[in-house]
C-alpha cells in the first residue's frame, strides 16, 4: 500500500470532528464518504459544513467552485456497509467508548477490502487496545485530529507495536496530503503529546477555580493575554464538549488507576446538569 493507492476515504461518526475530518479530506481533492448510525447526525453535519463553507466563501479563502467540488466528492450515508465496502482509508471517529470501538473495527475489518488502513481519531485510546478486534492489526493506527479540525493544522500518529511501518508512514504522508501537519509517536502513551501537556494546564485551571481564587474568565484571560494562548481552558473545555473532557478523564482514570486522572467535580457536576459546552449552550460560559 502506498499513498498514490489512497483515493476513497471513510469517515466513521459524523459529529463535532468527524463531520470536519471528512471536509477536510474533500477540500483536499479524496473521494469522501461520511458515515453514521444516526441519520439526524448527517443532516446536522452536512448543514453545520454548509454553514462553515459558505462563511469562507464570504472571507475569500475558499472559491465556489472549490467549495462545490469538494460537496460533489463528499456523500454521507447511513449504512455503514455501504460506506465503506470500496474504502482505501478509514478514520473511526465515533463516541470514546473502547468496547464501541472495538466492535466497529471488528466490522470494519469484515467490511472493507483488505488492503484498507483503519485508523481511530480517538482522543486516548491507543490503537493496541483496538487492533487485535481485527485480524490486521499491522494496518491499524492513531490518526489524531485536533477541533476543529477545520482550523487545527496537527495531527498525532502514532504507530502501536503491531502497527507497520509502511502503515505509520502511509499515515503521515495521508496527513501531508490533506494539508496538516503529522507528528509521528512511535511509542504508544494514552493522551498523546498535546493532550497530555493541556491536561496538565486544566488540573491547574480547574484547581484554581475550585480553591475560588479565579473565576474561568479570569483564568482564560491569564491564558490569553499573559501566556499567549489563543483560547483559555473554560473557553476550550466549552468548544470541545464537557462529556468528551469527561470521558477521555474516565478512560484515562480507568487505565491508570490514578486519582488525578480522574473528572473534577466541576465537570461531573455540570455534565450531570447537561451543561455539555457550546453544543448545550451552556457549560462555563452561556451561549446564544
Ligand atoms: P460526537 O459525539 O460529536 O460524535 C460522535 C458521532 O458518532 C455521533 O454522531 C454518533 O451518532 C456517532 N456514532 C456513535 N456510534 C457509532 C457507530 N457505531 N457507528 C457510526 N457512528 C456512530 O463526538 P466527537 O467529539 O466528534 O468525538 C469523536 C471521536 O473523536 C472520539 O473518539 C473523541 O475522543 C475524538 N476526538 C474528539 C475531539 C473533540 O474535541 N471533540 C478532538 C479529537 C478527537
Amino acid at each position: 500500500m502506498n499513498i498514490e493507492q489512497i483515493n476513497h476515504i471513510s469517515v466513521i461518526g459524523s459529529g463535532a470532528m468527524g463531520s470536519q475530518i471528512a471536509m477536510v479530506c474533500a477540500l483536499a481533492g479524496y473521494e469522501v464518504t461520511l458515515q453514521d448510525i444516526n441519520e439526524e447526525s448527517l443532516a446536522k453535519a452536512k448543514e453545520s459544513l454548509t454553514g462553515h463553507m459558505e462563511r469562507r466563501i464570504k472571507k475569500g479563502r475558499l472559491t465556489v467552485d472549490e467549495v462545490n467540488r469538494a460537496f460533489n466528492r463528499l456523500s454521507f450515508e447511513n449504512k455503514l456497509e455501504e460506506a465503506v465496502k470500496e474504502t482505501d482509508y478509514v478514520i473511526e471517529a465515533i463516541v470514546e467508548k473502547v468496547d464501541v470501538k472495538r466492535e466497529l473495527f471488528q466490522q470494519l475489518d469484515e467490511l472493507t477490502p483488505p488492503h484498507t488502513i483503519l485508523a481511530t481519531n480517538s482522543s486516548t485510546i491507543v490503537s493496541s487496545q483496538i487492533a487485535d478486534a481485527t485480524k490486521r492489526p499491522e494496518k491499524v493506527c492513531n490518526m489524531h485530529f485536533f477541533n476543529p479540525a477545520l482550523v487545527m493544522e496537527l495531527v498525532e500518529v502514532v504507530q502501536g507495536p503491531h502497527t507497520s511501518e509502511e502503515t505509520a508512514n502511509v499515515t503521515v504522508e495521508l496527513t501531508n496530503k490533506i494539508n496538516k501537519r503529522p507528528i509521528l509517536l512511535k511509542k504508544e502513551i494514552s493522551g498523546f503529546v498535546a493532550n497530555r501537556i493541556l491536561g496538565k494546564l486544566m488540573n491547574e485551571a480547574i484547581y484554581l477555580l475550585e480553591n475560588e481564587i479565579a473565576t474561568p474568565e479570569e483564568i482564560d484571560l491569564a491564558c490569553t493575554k499573559a501566556l499567549n494562548h489563543p483560547i483559555g481552558p473554560f473557553a476550550l473545555i466549552d468548544l470541545t464538549g464537557l462529556d468528551v473532557h469527561y470521558n477521555v478523564r474516565m478512560q484515562r482514570y480507568e487505565e491508570s488507576g490514578n486519582e488525578e486522572d480522574k473528572p473534577s467535580e466541576t465537570i461531573i457536576e455540570k455534565v450531570e446538569r447537561g451543561e455539555l459546552g457550546r453544543k448545550a449552550g451552556k457549560g462555563f460560559y452561556t451561549y446564544s
